[in-house]
């Protein structure tokens, strides 16, 4: 039996996700807004993008939920997008609201899915979407990190040289400016990165990827990012779906793992068909604990205001 999709948002993210999950065949695809005509006239548009660029797969726009019943994967990309000048954080209360609109209604009808959250403050908005489906954490994750490290091994290929296929570089923490970058555990064809980028440089790179989606927003104006927020969402349906055990980081639900406790953040993790199927403890060093501490410190005080809102 085919996979289902659904995708919750049919604004650019949701509406780009669903191209490039077209694209890679992982399923049928419901694309989902509140707006009558989007999703149907965006799904139709896409489905009829298939006799030419030769993908198989059935892609419907509707605005009711009972269409994604059954789903293998909840993929929610609804909510405001930044202007130039917010924070993710600002946020927080309009996607807190749309979040849980979203996951109550599409959560029971497919029990079994799992919960890929896209929208922002993206750690805050994951915790929400396990708290309102009541699903087990191994099966409600967030996306960022591989976003955040596709920007950092850009950035690296471009001060290289380099192609970015040989370009493999980790980062942490929340989906935030206080993320961290891991140089140490950065490589280029398994060569250290530091072997190739001086230390200032690497720090110039290391900013850059942590702002990398506030850049987007300043150039855009009218919005946030869309082509690799939706590409690094696709890679992670398709890692669940293809039961790929893939070493990529996301944002889990922690209960102890780098002594952090009940909230979601920025980890390697192994993803397959079971979800999160293992969180990958790196052995860092001071600096690299400090840096850490500072983005779940930021992460832990936004998830506190979602509780008194
Ligand atoms: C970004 O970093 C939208 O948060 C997303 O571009």
């Amino acid at each position: 039996m085919r996979k289902k999709i659904s995708i919750i948002g049919a604004g650019f993210v949701g509406s780009t996700t669903a191209h490039w999950l077209a694209a890679k065949e992982l399923g049928d695809i419901v694309l989902v807004d509140i707006v009558e005509g989007i999703p149907q006239g965006k799904a139709l548009d896409l489905y009829e993008a298939g006799p030419i660029e030769g993908f198989d797969v059935r892609v419907v726009g509707t605005n009711t939920y009972a269409d994604t019943a059954n789903s293998d994967i909840i993929v929610v990309t609804s909510g405001a997008p930044r202007k130039p000048g917010m924070t993710r954080e600002d946020l927080i209360k309009v996607n807190a609201d749309i979040t849980r609109s979203c996951i109550s209604a599409a959560a029971p009808l497919s029990p079994n899915a799992t919960i890929i959250m896209v929208n922002n403050p993206l750690d805050a908005m994951t915790y929400v979407a396990k708290q309102t489906s009541g699903f087990p954490k191994h099966r409600v994750l967030g996306q960022a990190g591989v976003l955040d490290s596709a920007r950092y091994r850009t950035f690296i290929a471009m001060e290289t040289g380099v192609s970015v296929e040989d370009i493999q570089a980790m980062l942490m923490g929340g989906h935030g400016d206080e993320m961290v970058p891991l140089p140490r555990f950065s490589t280029i064809a398994g060569i250290p990165v530091t072997e190739f980028i001086a230390p200032e440089r690497l720090n110039a790179i290391v900013d850059r990827a942590r702002k990398g989606g506030g850049e987007i927003v300043n150039l855009l104006k009218t919005g946030s990012a869309y082509y690799a927020p939706a590409a690094a969402t696709a890679q992670m349906v398709e890692a669940v779906l293809l039961d790929k055990k893939r070493v990529l980081p996301c944002a889990a639900y922690l209960e102890g793992e780098y002594g952090l406790n009940d909230m979601y953040f920025g980890v390697p993790v192994i993803l397959g068909s079971g979800g999160v199927e293992k969180i990958i403890e790196l052995p860092l060093n001071e600096e690299e604990r400090a840096l850490l501490q500072k983005s779940a410190d930021a992460v832990r005080s936004t998830i506190e205001t979602l509780k008194t809102l």
